[in-house]
């Protein structure tokens, strides 16, 4: 089944939320469990400035099904979560861990029971410490061990799961480990890495699609990018070179291979200005040709606001404190800068809060790449929150901000975009990376620091009569086969 398929089948359209393994489920070392660098990582280094790990996190190991009741009861029809590669396999190769596969057969057929539509990433950040130690995703070998993994995890899940994805965040992913350096394995600046990494993360993604494909698994397939659309502020004296550089660096190294099984045509002309060489092999071509996407997830928060590079060095950084005005920032020789736009209201941690660029992210993408199948699949609201004496908290901004971006949404499927499902990050709070604990973005509260008790917040009942209210609305067709 490919993107090219006539053969489209009309389904409610999925209405859900997300999370990510090592985010919520805690038991980093039960059952038989391999070591992850988020574990190593979070164990070890000074740069973990919260102090925080997943040893724990909301324990989902163990109460997957309280957080699932809730979601059912609110109304969701489908949820979307990740597979713990060191989980399935404690040495990123190899031997299989059969607990692992239990836990996730567990997971999926509880999904199944309450009627919620299980969406599987099979890759959201977390890799073997076995694999991080070999080089991760700078050695080329990982293309195969990740499809090597992705095709256990098809045979053992892929009777039950219909919407898979390989890959969550290539782009943002490879910035946050190269370029920022917040992510491990901690490199700052390193574009040649940031590159290769990408690169790397999309042959191993073509890789597990063709295998996917060929296995004839009854679903589809896709990529999850952070694909919030570059916009060029009006005072730039370049706009169309700005617009090229600033959307090559953070998008078309992902959509082009994606939805279209192939690298951007501008691709050596935009490396040999940044003086990079991709390691590449001839045969690669191919299997990005035959790997080619069957939906693109997004997950849209922010926008890129760009100008012209005014000849500083690179340079790029986020604010993982949330103290406010401190706004995320860079600035990539010698293709463009971004730049803090006054007018736009901005979250603790410097992001835009901007829910239109919900309907132009869509819509750019429906007109330059075919108009392929759309999930949004990550979409949300972080801030700190003091729940009252019962644990509850009436969490109005976030309703009020999740409601203008699913308008948004809403109005780039009436304007004629296939987007066939919406996903909240996150269905409880979670482990927010290097932000810890105290970033929130659930419908459902958890008390991390007594019993992990979880509380239903407002927008949960706000988001049941949302999706109640849209009953009506359908997908414009999702390949057949999901059906079967
Ligand atoms: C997305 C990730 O980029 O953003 C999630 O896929 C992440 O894993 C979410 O948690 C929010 O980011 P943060 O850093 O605020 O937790």
């Amino acid at each position: 089944m490919t993107a090219n398929n006539t053969d489209l089948i009309t389904l409610p359209f999925l209405w859900g939320s997300a999370t990510a393994a090592y985010q919520c489920e805690g038991a980093w070392d039960t059952d038989g469990k391999g070591l992850g660098e988020w574990d190593f990582f979070n164990h070890k280094s000074l740069k973990n400035i919260n102090h925080v790990d997943g040893d724990i996190a909301c324990d989902f190991y163990h109460r997957y099904k309280e957080d699932l009741d809730l979601l059912a009861k609110g109304g969701q029809n489908t949820f979307r979560f990740s597979i713990s590669w060191a989980r399935i396999m404690p040495n990123g190769t190899g031997k299989v861990n059969k607990k692992g596969i239990n836990f996730y057969n567990n997971l999926i057929n509880y999904c199944i029971k309450l009627g919620i539509e299980p969406n599987v990433t099979l890759f959201h950040y977390d890799l073997p410490f076995a694999l991080a130690r070999r080089g991760g995703w700078l050695n080329s070998d990982i293309t195969d061990w990740f499809c090597a993994y992705a095709k256990i995890c098809f045979k053992a899940f892929g009777d039950r799961v219909r919407i898979w994805t390989t890959i969550n965040e290539p782009h943002f992913y490879s910035y946050c480990s190269n370029i920022i350096g917040n992510y491990p394995p901690n490199r700052t600046l390193d574009f040649q890495s940031y590159f290769q990494w990408q690169y790397n993360l999309m042959l191993a993604s073509a890789k597990a699609i063709e295998a996917f494909h060929e296995l004839n698994m009854p679903g589809i397939i896709g990529v999850v990018h952070d694909g919030g659309s570059v916009e060029v502020a009006p005072e730039t004296k370049h706009p169309d070179e700005v617009f090229k550089g600033a959307d090559f660096f953070g998008n078309r190294m992902i959509l082009c291979p994606a939805l279209e099984g192939k690298l951007p045509p501008e691709t050596n002309e935009m490396l040999a200005k940044m003086n990079i060489l991709l390691y590449k092999s001839p045969e690669d071509n191919e299997i990005f040709k035959h790997g080619i996407a069957d939906f693109l997830g997004l997950n849209l928060y922010c926008r890129e606001y760009v100008t012209d590079w005014h000849g500083e060095q690179s340079h790029a950084s986020v604010n993982n404190k949330g103290n406010g005005p401190k706004v995320e920032s860079k600035c990539i020789a010698p293709l463009f800068e971004t730049l803090y736009d006054k007018s736009v209201p901005h979250n603790q941690w410097g992001r835009e809060l901007l829910p239109r660029v919900m309907y132009t992210s869509i819509m750019e993408i429906a007109k330059r790449y075919n108009n392929p199948l759309i999930f949004v699949t990550e979409n949300g609201y972080g801030c700190f929150e003091t729940p009252d004496k019962t644990g509850f908290v009436a969490d109005d901004e976030r309703i009020k901000v999740v409601k203008d971006f699913i308008d948004e949404m809403l109005r780039a499927k009436k304007a004629g975009a296939k987007v066939a499902g919406y996903y909240m990050w996150s269905a409880m709070d979670l482990y927010s990376w290097i932000n810890g604990y105290k970033k929130r973005y659930g419908f459902i509260h958890i008390n991390f620091d007594g019993n992990l008790k979880r509380t239903p917040k407002k927008s949960l009942t706000w988001y049941r009569q949302f999706i109640k209210s849209h009953e009506n609305l359908k997908t414009d067709g999702i390949p057949a086969s999901v059906l079967r």
